[in-house]
């Protein structure tokens, strides 16, 4: 049954990116990063995002300013309300105890991943944008390794440059990803060259967001129920991962 979003006022905005807002709102669930919730704007739509700050009471969103809904959610101020339902999916699994992890976040996907990166502990975060203004929580964390395309700051190549030369140096038992897709299937593939387990966060196009209406299919498995975080196992049944996606209005495409 449709949960009805629950009314709640924006308590804070900060400014990230000359293009990414965060906004803030009394949240009382449960969260296991990595789950995301369907924000509302009344009148406008209802569209997926990753909470990327939970701290007692209190949740945020980081948003890129897109189209439509993106655009409108960013003129909102303080005082304003917004509609939250959920969360929905499966987040990231947490290793407990002293493993070597990597957490890496390619642009807006390091919000999807933040909360992990606040919670694994003994793990090297790895975050890239294309240019220096995009990099997202650069001081948020005590250490991080950055890198951007046109190398305007840190490493100059892209994520998966820089986790090919991490990963000949440590012993990582799980690499934790979100970002864009061609970017998750190069760290699969990676991961699966050196035998090392990896769970990535997928988007697709959401409208329930609970499992009912069939339009975030990946391979059989519905992206806001089974996932959005899925495992190596399961990326190995899931030929569409890195390969089609269905629009929304139902036509599968290739990425
Ligand atoms: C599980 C999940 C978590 C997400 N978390 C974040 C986040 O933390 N921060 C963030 O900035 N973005 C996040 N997104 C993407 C975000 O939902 C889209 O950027 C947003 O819906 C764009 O809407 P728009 O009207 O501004 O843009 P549009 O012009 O409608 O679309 C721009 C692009 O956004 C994507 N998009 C649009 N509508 C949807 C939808 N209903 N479901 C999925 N993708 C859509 C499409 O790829 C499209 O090409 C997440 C998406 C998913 C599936
Ligand atoms: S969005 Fe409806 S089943 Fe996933």
């Amino acid at each position: 049954m449709i949960e009805q979003p629950k009314i709640v006022k924006i308590c804070d905005i900060k400014d990230e990116t000359p293009n990414a807002k965060t906004f803030f709102f009394e949240y009382m669930g449960h969260y296991d990063p990595g789950q995301f919730v369907m924000v509302w704007i009344p009148l406008n739509d209802e569209k997926p995002f990753t909470l990327s700050y939970i701290n007692r009471n209190i949740a945020g969103i980081t948003v890129l300013k897109r189209g439509n809904f993106t655009k409108t959610l960013h003129t909102k101020k303080i005082g304003d309300q917004i509609g939250i339902r959920g969360p929905y999916g499966r987040g990231y699994s947490l290793i407990k105890g002293n493993a070597a992890t990597c957490i890496v976040g390619g642009g807006i996907g390091m919000a999807s991943i933040a909360c992990l990166a606040d919670k694994q502990e003994n793990a090297t975060i790895v975050q890239g944008s294309r240019t220096m203004p995009e990099l997202l929580f650069r001081h948020r964390y005590k250490e991080m390794r950055l890198c951007t395309d046109d190398g305007s700051f840190g490493y100059k190549g892209t994520t998966v440059d820089l986790l090919r030369e991490l990963v000949g140096k440590h012993d990582y038992q799980k690499i934790y990803a979100c970002g864009p897709e061609k970017m998750l299937y190069k760290v699969y593939e990676l991961c699966n060259e050196h035998h090392i387990e990896c769970e990535v966060s997928i988007e697709r196009y959401i409208k329930c967001g609970f499992g009912i209406c069939g339009q975030c299919d990946c391979s059989g498995q519905r992206i806001c129920i089974d996932g959005p975080v899925f495992n190596s196992k399961d990326l190995k049944d899931m030929p569409d991962f890195g390969k089609t996606e269905i629009t929304k209005s139902g036509k599968r495409i290739s990425l």
